[in-house]
């Protein structure tokens, strides 16, 4: 495949991350005393454990230049060291902390069925299908929202980035602006990690491997629906017929 068909391969797996609860995530929807399963099992899937994800695709990778991208990106969520200041998995427990949510819960979260079949698959394809494959699951699929069009087509919508106070968290369950700390440090970080995830998947997967990414992507795109699904029931939402 081109490197133009390639990246529309890509793109169209991108653009299928959409869920149809997450609007009622984001609008208020959700009874706050249910959120909590959200935030729980998004920490248990891949919050928590992202460098280590991170890790198994520079682990694997012969090229430096690709090797130096993803270390750095290891470094910034396992630290914080070059932006937040704090380890982006610690960070991100500073929401259910603001909205007085129990936090000896995060330490053993049971996970929903499907969230354990797209764990046990992020688990599969960054430990046993090569680099490429693992770089495109985690700083693509992971990392990475249905609006990556707009990085390389201007008239394409951009990821809407509301007001801090108009963040849902904020807005609809009370949560204070200062606990919206890993929000800000992304904030921060996003554009430069998306444009590097990209470089590395254009410059640098081998022609060899696309069919192979590509296949793995929509595999993953397929389990995180089935897990969103499970999430938005355990949170008391079922699609309108
Ligand atoms: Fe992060």
């Amino acid at each position: 495949m081109t490197r133009d068909e390639f990246r529309e391969a890509l793109l169209g797996v991108m653009e299928q991350k959409q869920h149809w609860a997450w609007a009622s995530f984001t609008n208020g929807t959700v009874a706050k005393a249910l959120l909590h399963v959200h935030l729980e099992q998004e920490y248990a899937v891949f919050v928590r454990d992202f460098p280590v994800l991170v890790g198994r695709a520079y682990v694997q990778c012969p090229i430096p230049f690709v090797r130096r991208e993803l270390a750095e990106n290891l470094y910034e969520e396992e630290t914080g060291g070059l932006h937040a200041g704090r380890p982006h998995p610690e960070l991100f427990l500073e929401y259910p902390k603001g909205l007085g949510f129990e936090l000896s819960r995060f330490e053993a979260v049971t996970l929903l069925p499907g969230a354990k079949l797209y764990r046990g698959l992020l688990d599969e394809t960054t430990q046993s299908r090569g680099w490429s494959v693992a770089a495109a699951v985690v700083t693509l699929f992971i990392e990475g929202t249905p609006h990556e069009r707009s990085l390389f087509d201007a008239a394409a919508p951009a990821r809407p980035e509301p007001a801090l106070t108009e963040h849902p968290l904020v807005k609809h369950y009370g949560l204070p602006i200062e606990s919206l700390a890993l929000t800000k440090a992304h904030r921060g970080v996003e554009g430069e990690h998306r444009k590097a995830a990209w470089r590395v998947m254009l410059d640098h997967v081998p022609e060899a491997e696309h069919v192979n990414v590509i296949g793995s992507m929509e595999q993953v795109l397929a389990a995180w629906l089935v897990y969103r699904d499970d999430v938005a029931q355990a949170c008391g939402l079922a699609p309108s017929a």
